[in-house]
């Protein structure tokens, strides 16, 4: 047996586990104090009634013969997919067939396992810096790394990539810089992949916190998408559904890859869970869609509140406008990890430091907005009044 050595080169642990591990080793050391969470993008708030009464619904469909079932469709169920199909897709005047969809876990399984349409040979187009999971499933598979440097200079958005890149991955809203790109921007992408055949990996989990309107809420908005772009989404930010488990992926026909990606499915992958099929179902109906707008609504004040309050502090920030990510340059210059350490100890608050998406992200740290509202408020105090107690390090005031 020989083990796959391109795990070798990876860091040992992935970004938000070695967080995690801090942050439990942080609690044991100091069980007293309250650390508050603004790494991960993990929501805070209950799910609305509609969808858990739809999730008692569907358990007790299991409860009885007539109404069980056992493996659905690898795809997912028909209902489903038609209800994203009428609700995400056909108001925004974009036409997909139902087996083009296809219902998953989550956005984050997908976005690696994609990889494994493509010859091992083909190139990545990476956004550095950018969420880890593309970086370190594509290094798993061995695979040549395009990294675009996103930079203050140039405004986050990088140049099309100067040599052929086989795949690019693009997320946008942006994680974790939180920019977006306008419409004739991102048409500029498509149109570099069609002119390369390269597949662009366009990942929306973030779309619902789109505000300004020349900003797609889908890459198929743009013309020739579908001849070069699959779209992963999730429910798992829009309607928070991260331990509900659901998102879904969609494959046009015209990229000559949907039968390709059926087979894997399959293959490798037994369906999502009907209780969370229906749960995702529920965020359609009238009921539903109120209850996550008002979570949304919420998340969105939270990101407005946290960029208000780092910027009156002195602090340079990007993003929280369009998305639930506040990049944060750090004071003097300090490390990503050594602002993370000194939040960590000094303030009990939890952020990500930005090396970990990627080396253009050094100097930078994420916060994240989905925590309750009244703990990022006692961040922002925390923040301003560690400062104060700490001589060492001050930010940067001047600017
Ligand atoms: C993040 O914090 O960047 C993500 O939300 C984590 C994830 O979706 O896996």
């Amino acid at each position: 047996m020989n083990r796959n050595t391109n795990f070798d080169i990876l860091p040992d642990r992935y970004l938000f586990k070695e967080i995690a591990i801090r942050a439990s080793l942080y609690k044991e050391q100091h069980p007293d104090q309250r650390l508050l969470r603004m790494g991960v993008g993990d929501v805070s708030l209950p799910l609305p009634p509609a969808i858990i009464e739809a999730m008692h619904r569907a358990v007790e469909d299991l409860a009885y013969s007539n109404t069980f079932r056992g493996y659905g469709p690898e795809e997912g169920y028909e209902w489903l997919r038609q209800a994203v199909i009428d609700n995400e897709y056909t108001p925004l005047g974009i036409s997909l067939d139902i087996d083009e969809v296809f219902i998953s876990e989550g956005a984050g399984s997908d976005l690696g396992n994609l990889s494994e349409l493509f010859d091992s040979k083909n190139s990545v187009a990476i956004l550095d810096p950018s969420y880890p999971a593309y970086m370190d499933s594509s290094m798993m598979a061995g695979r040549k790394i395009i990294p675009l440097p996103c930079t203050i200079e140039n405004g986050f958005v990088p140049d099309l990539p100067r040599q052929k890149a086989d795949i690019i991955y693009l997320c946008l809203p942006n994680n974790p810089t939180g920019t977006v790109l306008r419409r004739a921007e991102l048409q500029r992408w498509v149109d570099y992949a069609i002119d390369n055949h390269s597949i662009i990996i366009f990942d929306a989990a973030y779309e619902a916190y789109i505000e300004e309107d020349d900003v797609p809420h889908s890459i198929y908005e743009l013309d020739g998408a579908q001849k070069v772009a699959i779209e992963v989404r999730s429910f798992s930010k829009s309607a928070g559904f991260t331990a509900v488990r659901c998102g879904y992926t969609v494959v046009p026909k015209e990229t000559g890859l949907q039968a390709m990606w059926m087979r894997r499915q399959c293959t490798k992958y037994n369906g999502t869970s009907y209780v969370a099929q229906r749960a995702a179902m529920a965020t359609f109906t009238p009921a539903g869609k109120r209850g996550i707008n008002a979570n949304l609504a919420y998340y969105k004040r939270t990101a407005l509140i946290i960029a208000g309050g780092l910027t009156a502090l002195g602090y340079e920030v990007y993003g929280g406008e369009n998305a639930p990510y506040i990049w944060c340059k750090t004071p003097d210059n300090m490390t990503s990890w050594d602002f993370f350490d000194f939040l960590l100890n000094e303030c009990q608050v939890l952020c990500t430091p930005g090396v970990g998406f990627g080396p253009s992200g050094e100097g930078f740290v994420r916060f994240s907005a989905f925590s309750q509202r009244e703990d990022s408020e006692e961040a922002l105090l925390r923040i301003k009044n560690g400062f104060r107690e700490t001589l060492c390090v001050r930010p940067n005031l001047s600017r």
